[in-house]
Order: structure tokens, then sequence, then C-alpha cells
């Protein structure tokens, strides 16, 4: 190991940069699921307890601007209403100037994707950064597929001594190493959500992985536009349509890939009258929301022999909680099949705890695209610094 355990490291009258991974699910700006902050707190407490000042930095987002919206300023509102004294700071050079004052408060910084060094290997933006603390602790484990700054360069500016994977990075990676030894004919994904474009070529690697890869929706309109399917005002990439292709092809007599038979649609709008079609009867006026009855039977069979299974992506929208419908069915086969379950990703999360369903699963995770990067044996640079 290129770092110190968390347990060992020195934080007593230290300044110690927890980059961790904030970027929760917004909804009008306000935090609808604030697990992830929740993860980092027993962090945040140990330091605070052993004598260290807490420099909190996240990304939230994918902004190319600063926006209010999503400014880590929400955060520290959730960390001040759940008893922690907080700092809110946008500006590197008073956070610096101050970083050495108050050390029963945490500061927090502002997005790290407001500043254009963060995503471009900027090794200036990482000296900034270095001169806030004394150590650095990698909490982050949503982001260690991704070559951020904050993430690759920063920890290379500290020594061995005075750098750490914290206590929630060391719990995710045993739990996914385990997951990872589980073989293949027995090894089952569930994947759905939005980032497209993100996540085919993480189902390319997951052939080699995984007997079974359930598609849900939305990414399940990108390879029914594929097919030369109808999805009528679904959500789709067209960008990603070559991709999807190469996938298909390429899972043949190897991985079977589940696409929905049904489908609960709203009419006109995401707001619109639900209805529930098969998957070849898509009106140009129907928008693609969930899953229905048939392809929870598909499911079902699909992961009879399943002994572990990953799954990031489930099918709704979190503000309409009755277009939560076929992630509570899929929670309910998850559970009847005695596999065991990880579920990762902010909205995915964020739909078990609010249907109340985390008995039915057996971890729940901070990652989404980086699990699957790490079960893919992808290159990590957000940890390879430690390894
Ligand atoms: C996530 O939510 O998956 C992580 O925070 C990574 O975010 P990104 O895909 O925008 O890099």
């Amino acid at each position: 190991m290129k770092c110190t355990p968390f347990s060992q490291l020195d934080v007593k009258n230290k300044r110690i940069f927890v980059r961790a991974d904030l970027n929760v699910p917004l909804e009008e700006e306000k935090i609808e699921n604030p697990f992830r902050i929740q993860a980092i707190l027993p962090t945040i407490d140990t330091i605070l307890k052993k004598g260290g000042k807490v420099i909190l930095a996240t990304h939230m987002g994918r902004p190319s601007a600063p926006i209010s919206g999503l400014s880590t300023a929400t955060i520290a509102s959730w960390l001040a209403a759940n008893g922690y004294k907080v700092r809110f700071e946008a500006n590197l050079g008073k956070a610096q100037k101050d970083s050495s004052k108050n050390f029963d408060e945490v500061m927090i910084l502002e997005n790290l994707r407001f500043f254009p060094g963060e995503g471009t290997d900027d090794q200036v933006f990482a000296q900034t950064l270095s001169n806030l603390a004394d150590c650095y602790v990698n909490e982050a484990f949503g982001l260690i597929h991704r070559k951020n700054t904050s993430i690759t360069l920063l920890p290379r500016l500290f020594s061995q001594k005075t750098r750490a994977l914290g206590p929630l990075m060391e719990k995710e990676i045993a739990a996914f190493e385990n997951l990872k030894k589980q073989p293949k004919e027995t090894f089952s994904l569930i994947l759905g959500g939005v980032k497209v474009s993100d996540k085919l070529p993480l189902i390319e690697h997951f052939l080699k992985k995984a007997k079974n890869i359930l598609i849900c929706p939305p990414l399940s309109f990108t390879f029914m536009h594929a097919l030369g399917q109808s999805v009528g005002s679904s959500l789709i990439d067209k960008h990603s349509t070559k991709k999807a292709l190469e996938i298909l092809e390429k899972a043949k007599g190897k991985t079977n890939i589940f696409l929905p038979k049904d489908y609960v649609v709203a009419y006109k709008s995401m707001q619109g009258k639900l209805s529930t079609i098969n998957y070849d009867e898509f009106g140009p006026d129907l928008v693609g929301i969930t899953v229905g009855p048939k392809t929870i039977e598909l499911f079902e069979s699909a992961l009879q022999k399943t002994k572990a299974l990953f799954v990031n992506g489930l099918p709704g929208f979190l503000n309409r909680p009755e277009t939560l419908i076929g992630t509570k069915k899929i929670l309910g086969i998850i559970k009847k099949s005695n596999t065991y379950s990880m579920v990762g990703g902010g909205d995915s999360v964020a739909m078990v705890q609010q249907l109340d369903l985390e008995q039915n699963v057996n971890f729940l995770s901070t990652g989404g695209g980086s699990a699957i990067a790490f079960l893919s044996h992808l290159p990590l640079p957000g940890i390879a610094w430690c390894r």
C-alpha cells in the first residue's frame, strides 16, 4: 500500500482534506436523498473527535460553469441542519487563509467542478488544493473511475504517511472485491439510468463478467431505437446506437441481454396519465417510464440461478412516486431470489430508501458507474496512487 490506513493517520491538530462524493440527487435545488452525505458522517465525526480540522470537498453534477443550483452551499445547509458547525467557502484563497482556524468547524469548499482545473489534470489546481491541508483522505468511491484532479494529482502531493483511503472507501472496496470473486455463471447485472454514453462501454466490459444483463428504462430505449423499434417520445441517446448494436452482437453466445417486454408509459409527458403497453406498441405521444408485469416475470426467471447481483439504474421517477411501481416489483423479486444483492447509484439508492425496502438488498453502495468499473477490472485512477 502506498498510503496509510485511515485508522493510523495522524490527524490531531492537522487539517484533513476529505474528498467525498456528495453528488446527491437534487430536485429544484433541494436534496432528494442524503444517503451519500450520511455515509461520510462517521469519517467527519472521527476526524473531529481526534482533534483534526475537516476540509470537505466534492463535485456535484457536471456543470460547465458555476451555477447556483449545483453549489455545495446546499450540502453546507444540510450539515448545519444536522448539528454540524459548518463554513461554506467558495474562495480558495480565503479557504487557505482560514484553514487553520476553528477546528470544531467543517469547512466545505464550493463544488470542485466549478473550477476548470478539476477536470483538466491541472497541476496548479492540485497544488492550490494541497495548500489547504496537511493530510488527504479519499472517500469518493463514486468517482474512482474518473480522472478528476482532486482524486488523481492532489493525493500525489501528499506523502505516503499523510494520505489515506477513508473508512467508507475501504468498506466499499471490500464489498466489491467480494462481489468480483463471484463466477460469471451466477452473476447478473440490472442496469438502467440516463448516463447512456457512460454506461455502454461499461456494459461491454461486463460481458466478460456477468451471465445476465437486465436492461431497464430509460437505458433500454437506446437499445430499442438501435434495433429499429419505436420508442415514442421516450428518452434516447442517438449517439450511442452504434455502440448498443455492437454490444448486442458481442454478447451473443456469451451473455444474455434482457430488454423489457412491456412498459408503463405516460401520455405526452412524464407527468401524463399512465398505462401499460407491450414493447412494440409505442405511439408517438407515449413516454416510457418503467417496466410492466411481463418484464417483471422475465426478470424473475432470468435471476433464478443468480447468486450475486449488482443493480445500477432502477426505473421510475423519485418525484412521481406512483412510477416506482416497477422498481418496487424488481426489489420484490430480488428479495425472493435469495441472491446476494448490491444496489449503487444516487437515484437507485434513493428509490430503495423512498420505498422503504432497504431490507430487500444486502448492500447499498455510494458508487454507481464506479462500481461497474471496479467490477470490470477497468483502470481506477482515483485510487491508483494508493495501490
Ligand atoms: C456519480 O454520481 O456516479 C458520481 O458522482 C460520478 O459522477 P460523474 O459521472 O458526473 O463523474
